[in-house]
């Protein structure tokens, strides 16, 4: 794939991701991965972790002992993670071209990253790649965004600190089943002069940030937009994002090989392919020796 079709969304939000996302995301998951995945990998195995942002879910599981590679296409997304975790691997990579010999004992691929596919046929090339990569017995486990986990709100969340704020807003289109959420930053454009003022202004902004974060946010994300310096400037980013169901995942990951294909909720839980907003897949590849012919019969050769 050319370097122009790379997927660099996250460029201008990597410094953000890294300090507030990463850490959000990384809570509800590891529990997560120490339940349904690390049980049933050797010691010191080796993890593909696909689209791995900035790094804090290969920082765990390298503090765990195992060897980690981190593929992700943002620069930014990963100079993050080569300052997080010293002793990684990381390639600069799209998932949908990154090929790789069968190298892996599992593969990850985590907070809604393949939602960023944004048809059928991208998700399955990514299949087809994860199965290419994992050794056989390998396990995959990924996280998606379903249909009803997208709706149309103008703030469905929000953080304010002392330096910066940021608002998530969501649209989603039924029609052709694809959505965007939008990330506005917003910052100051000067510093007060005089110090007295700089000292009071600083103290009504950690006051508002702690009512803000630790409760409003919960309640009412929205009311953020009140809460902020009316001299702060806001840029915004914009994200493309599309669901899929159950059902389509279940069978594009059979269609590629693999098997045992089982769905969780977050607590690891199996679910129930109905109102649920996220799934976790987990699926095996087999170990049967007939890997090798049916990547021969997915991958077109010219
Ligand atoms: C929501 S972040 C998740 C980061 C990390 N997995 C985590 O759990 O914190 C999504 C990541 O997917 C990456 N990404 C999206 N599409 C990609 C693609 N086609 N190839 C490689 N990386 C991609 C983005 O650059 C970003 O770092």
């Amino acid at each position: 794939m050319p370097l122009e079709t790379h997927y660099t969304s996250y460029d201008d939000w990597a410094w953000l991701y890294n300090q507030s996302e990463a850490q959000l995301a990384l809570q509800g998951l590891l529990p997560l991965l120490e339940k349904l995945l690390l049980p049933s990998l050797p010691e010191h195995g080796q993890i593909l972790d696909l689209c791995c942002g900035t790094g804090q879910v290969a920082q765990q599981l390298t503090l765990k002992g195992y060897q980690v590679t981190g593929v992700d296409s943002s620069e930014k997304m990963l100079h993050y993670a080569r300052e997080n975790i010293s002793q990684g691997t990381f390639i600069l990579e799209d998932v949908r071209s990154f090929k790789s010999s069968p190298t892996f004992d599992a593969a990850i691929c985590t907070d809604s990253s393949l939602n960023h596919m944004m048809s059928l046929e991208e998700l399955k090339q990514v299949f087809c790649n994860v199965y290419a990569a994992l050794k056989e017995k390998g396990l995959f486990l990924f996280d998606l965004g379903l249909e009803n986990r997208y709706r149309n709100i103008t703030v469905s969340d929000g953080e304010l600190q002392e330096k910066y704020a940021w608002i998530v807003g969501e649209t989603y289109n039924p029609e052709d089943k694809t959505g965007t959420f939008t990330i506005t930053v917003f910052q100051p454009t000067s510093q007060k002069s005089d110090p007295k003022i700089a000292i009071a202004a600083t103290l009504i902004q950690r006051l508002k940030c702690l009512v803000y974060n630790r409760a409003l946010r919960q309640l009412q994300p929205s009311i953020l937009l009140q809460l902020i310096n009316k001299d702060w400037k806001p840029s915004a980013i914009k994200f493309s994002v599309k669901p899929y169901t159950i059902a389509e995942v279940q069978a594009a990951l059979t269609e590629v090989g693999f098997t045992q294909v089982g769905i969780y909720d977050f607590r690891g839980k199996v679910t129930a392919p109905t109102n649920t907003q996220y799934a976790y897949f987990m699926a095996r590849k087999p170990g049967d020796g007939l890997w090798q012919s049916r990547i021969d019969s997915l991958i077109p050769h010219n």
